[in-house]
């Protein structure tokens, strides 16, 4: 028998196990192995926070914890000042540790270069003032649209030095997302890339951004970094408004103090998907995010600075790249691995390699890679050393069992912990996980509330559902929490707080407790998709399609799919009846790719003569669910015309 078919056996003989132990010797030098912490938080949770928030170095102390009097915008913190930059680089370059490594960062074609905290800190000192150099002050706002190279950490913390607020777009979002996350922030300055590498081809990113920022009266200056220059294809550059990354550099002074700011002035925007067509622009506070990062991925991660190398494999375009790719890990000094490829490039063991090249104890990924691991087969990961991995975490979307036990028995070879992490964009940082050294662990449960949060599951009407399946809110303020919606206070107030009052955050997820307590969070009860691992709304990938000229309506629902979780399906009927063809079908894909990106193509175009409506015409895409997946239909009272649904189930079954 191969060790894969060994190894096999094993994933599927673990199935009947309901629960697992933390691992014996990792319980032994694991630091929280006391359910006291948790009594401690629930005593005084304000307390406990402050505590956590005096691990970071305050220019000035804060003499209040928590302000709640104008609830839901709760102020953490807020006489105290501080500086994120600082705390993450500064504090560790004083403390004799500037020659730690920050990051191994590894390129596509197997480039290496390795970052330390003092060379970290000499660059983001000399973009703070490259930036002050553009005219960048306190309060404006940057855009920030790179893939994964050290420039961008250095871009977020040289606008965290000087209080500036980053605004960082996804490199697999489109010019045009671009265009209109720049827009409604106003950004000032936009710091990109000549090209990107993806999988052995050289992208264009600044020629094709260039007409989209035409658009953009209030962004005075481009700043280019050079991440793949290719002779073939120069990168156009505007006299006044474009400078180069290491131009702008080489003439910026080298000394740029840390200016301390107020714990509640913003760190940064980070547009995600709502359940309707306008994104938003989530907005994070200093003390507080950066109080919850640090603290999450100390006691999360079971973080040993000086031992551990800690790999996150998100981009740092999403929320888990900002909190435990760049702020979580810098603050508390470790030492990162960043990876600018992708999961098979050049071969689907790379991961694998990179694990063995650099020693990663820590690896923090999406129930969606592995899924796919798993499908590339055993032999990958089983030709390198993984024995330098200690614990392992998930994050994004309920991970199934099956990818659980195939993680802990492969990649693990049961001697991890696995860490499931329930979070959101909007929460800043970890909410539900278990603490690795102390939590049973059951496969597909995130466990219960890290200590000092506080959830519940409730019905619709608020009562709590104490065993069973209901709506998961968070019952008390956290210091992580986001502050507001960029200039939208009253969607913020409506979108989070309205559901069940000021005092109760309502998360969007419906989970299930069981009768040991433990939550099994289920998935989005609003029009959010989640492909991936990535937030997507249904509002928004519609009104790219019916941006198309040819289409008249579209409705999107999503349908689970092996690998990312859920692959969106699209229902479109086309103008003046026209009949769908395979043309129209990529040319809609291509259209949805260049309004929002590549992630948001629908997987699948059911072309419909008509869609499901209420009598008042609102699209009911509760019924196109249940259709897709093949479900009994729900009620189909309210639909204007019933018939309806028999056509598009004739048009599914027949292949769309
Ligand atoms: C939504 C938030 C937080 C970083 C990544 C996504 C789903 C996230 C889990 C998990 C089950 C999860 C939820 C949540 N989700 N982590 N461990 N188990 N579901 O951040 O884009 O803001 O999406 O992702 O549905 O509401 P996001």
């Amino acid at each position: 028998m191969t060790e894969g078919a060994s190894l096999d056996q094993r994933v599927a003989e673990l199935a009947t196990v309901e629960s697992f132990e933390p691992p014996a010797a990792f319980r032994a030098r694991a630091h929280a192995t006391d359910a006291a912490l948790f009594e401690k938080a629930d005593q005084d949770r304000l307390a406990f926070w402050a505590e956590q928030a005096r691990a970071l170095d305050w220019e000035k102390p804060f003499s209040t914890v928590l302000n709640d009097t104008d609830a839901p915008f709760y102020r953490w913190f807020e006489d105290g000042t501080l500086n994120a930059s600082y705390n993450c680089l500064d504090r560790h370059v004083a403390a004799g540790l500037g020659d730690r490594i920050a990051y191994h960062w590894r390129g596509e074609e197997g480039e290496e270069r390795a970052i330390s905290y003092a060379d970290l800190l000499d660059s983001v000192q000399r973009f703070a003032n490259a930036l002050r150099d553009l005219g960048v002050r306190k309060g404006d706002v940057v855009g920030i649209y790179l893939p994964m190279v050290p420039e961008v950490a250095v871009a977020m913390l040289a606008c965290a030095r000087i209080g500036a607020v980053h605004n960082v777009v996804f490199g697999g979002f489109s010019a045009e997302a671009v265009r209109e996350r720049m827009a409604v922030s106003r950004a000032k300055v936009l710091v990109t890339a000549d090209h990107a590498r993806r999988k052995g081809k050289l992208n264009a990113v600044k020629s094709v951004l260039d007409p989209a920022l035409e658009e953009l009266p209030d962004l005075s200056h481009v700043v280019v970094v050079r991440a793949g220059a290719d002779p073939a294809q120069p990168c156009p550059m505007r006299e006044g408004r474009d400078v180069y990354y290491d131009d702008a550099m080489a003439t910026a002074a080298a000394s740029c103090p840390a200016e301390p700011m107020e714990a509640e002035h913003p760190l940064f925007i980070l547009y995600s998907s709502g359940s309707t067509g306008k994104p938003k622009g989530i907005v994070h506070s200093t003390g507080g995010y950066l109080t919850g990062v640090s603290y999450t991925h100390r006691l999360v991660f079971d973080l040993d600075p000086e031992r551990d190398v800690y790999w996150c494999t998100a981009d740092v375009g999403w929320i888990t790249g900002h909190s435990y790719a760049v702020y979580g890990p810098l603050a508390n000094g470790a030492t990162s691995v960043m990876f600018e490829g992708a999961a098979d490039y050049p071969h689907p063991g790379i991961w694998w390699e990179v694990v063995e090249r650099y020693g990663v104890s820590i690896l923090y990924t999406a129930p969606t890679a592995i899924r796919a691991c798993m499908r590339w087969g055993t032999e990958y990961p089983a030709r390198h050393d993984l024995s330098s991995l200690r614990l392992l975490g998930t994050v994004g979307e309920p991970i199934n069992p099956k990818a659980w036990l195939w993680y802990h028995t492969v990649i693990g070879q049961e001697r991890c912990p696995i860490v499931d992490t329930w979070w959101q964009t909007e929460t800043g940082s970890i909410m539900i996980a278990p603490l690795p050294g102390l939590t049973e662990t059951k496969p597909g449960s995130a466990t219960h509330p890290v200590p000092g949060v506080c959830a519940d599951l409730v019905d619709s009407s608020g009562q709590t559902v104490p065993e069973g399946t209901g709506l998961l809110v968070l019952t008390e303020p956290w210091p992580s929490m986001l502050r507001t919606l960029y200039g939208e206070e009253e969607r913020y107030v409506r979108a989070y707080f309205s559901e069940f009052g000021p005092e109760r955050y309502a998360v969007g997820d419906s989970a299930r407790r069981d009768t040991d307590g433990y939550y099994w969070v289920l998935g989005r009860v609003d029009d959010v998709l989640n492909v991936s691992g990535h937030r997507l709304s249904s509002g928004e990938v519609e009104s790219a399609i019916v941006a198309h000229d040819k289409v008249a309506e579209a409705a999107v629902v999503s349908e689970p799919d092996e690998i990312t979780g859920e692959a969106i399906v699209a229902f479109v009927t086309l103008r003046g009846g026209v009949q769908g063809s395979p043309e129209t079908e990529a040319d809609i894909r291509e259209h949805v790719s260049a309004r929002i990106g590549k992630l948001a193509r629908p997987s699948r175009i059911i072309w419909a003569d008509d869609l499901p409506k209420t009598r008042s015409g609102k699209i009911m895409r509760r019924l196109l669910r249940d259709a897709v997946q093949d479900r009994e239909l729900g009620d189909v009272t309210t639909l204007n015309d019933p018939g309806v649904m028999t056509a598009l189930r004739d048009r599914i079954a027949s292949g769309g």
